[in-house]
């Protein structure tokens, strides 16, 4: 039997990079997968197309996770179907950066929108369906940002920091009905998200990683793999690192 045959499982930013390999990753060991994903329908459309042998075990649908009218009509769908939920990835993602002086408003609150209240928007919703059941998964996609800070980054370190509080304090608030709530920390994993740095800084960034490279999607859907599995039930509040030493 596959470690996951008949989860259920839901997953932002499903699409595309880190989401797209979890979300596959879930795929392969049986679970049935609902992916969300922002606007690009071209990247949903070549996934639905490469995924085609999974059936109607995966389903991709557009939601913007930081819109809460539109999150709480996707999760009435969802509850009337599914009627429970076992495990929540809160993957998806932006960057905009500059440098604090130059930022403009725009890009701290949508940055601050889309990381950190869709986290809070998908979980609130998320909580209920699996009380129900006294069992359930989350794991949010942060970054070694959150507490290294970077140049540039301040709205999405920002946000990955407020992620990990806000992940700690629902890991304390659930734990007593067996829902464990944990992150990943990757550090720079080849996706698009990353593929516009010039080919100098990506040099320097790999020199700075002890293991010399940059990591995969598939490396980092391991380690949500494990944690969203029955052999973490004791591990709750935690983020793992996958930096290759960073
Ligand atoms: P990506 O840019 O390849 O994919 C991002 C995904 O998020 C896409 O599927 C997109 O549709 C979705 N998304 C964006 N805005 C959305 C919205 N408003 N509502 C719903 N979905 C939305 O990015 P990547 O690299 O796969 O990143 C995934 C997560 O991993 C992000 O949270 C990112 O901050 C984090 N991360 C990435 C690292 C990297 O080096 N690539 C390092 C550390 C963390």
């Amino acid at each position: 039997m596959l470690e996951f045959e008949g989860k259920k499982a839901l997953v932002t930013g499903a699409t595309r990079g880190i989401g797209r390999a979890i979300t596959e990753a879930l795929l392969a060991q049986g679970a049935n997968v609902v992916g969300v994903y922002g606007g690009n329908a071209a990247a949903a459309e070549a996934m639905r197309l490469d995924c085609a042998q999974y059936g109607d075990r995966l389903r991709l649908r557009q939601l913007d996770v930081s819109d809460y009218p539109a999150v709480a009509a996707f999760f009435a769908e969802l509850e009337a179907e599914w009627e429970t939920l076992d495990i929540l990835v809160n993957n998806a993602g932006i960057r905009r950066d500059a440098v604090l002086a130059m930022m403009k408003e725009e890009d701290w609150r949508r940055v601050i929108d889309v990381n950190l209240t869709g986290g809070y928007t998908m979980s609130k919703f998320a909580v209920p369906l699996m009380m129900k059941q006294k069992y359930g998964r989350i794991v949010f996609v942060t970054s070694p940002m959150g507490h290294l800070g970077f140049a540039g980054q301040a709205n999405y370190a920002a946000s990955k920091a407020g992620q990990v509080g806000l992940m700690k304090s629902l890991s304390k608030e659930v734990a007593k009905r067996k829902i464990t709530v944990n992150g990943v920390s990757p550090g720079f994993i080849a996706t698009e998200l990353i593929a516009d740095l010039p080919e100098a800084q990506v040099k320097e960034y790999k020199k700075m990683v002890p293991a010399n490279r940059f990591g995969t999607p598939a490396e980092v859907a391991e380690a949500v793999l494990f944690l969203a599995s029955d052999r973490a039930a004791y591990i709750n509040g935690a983020v793992l690192e996958i930096t290759g030493g960073l």
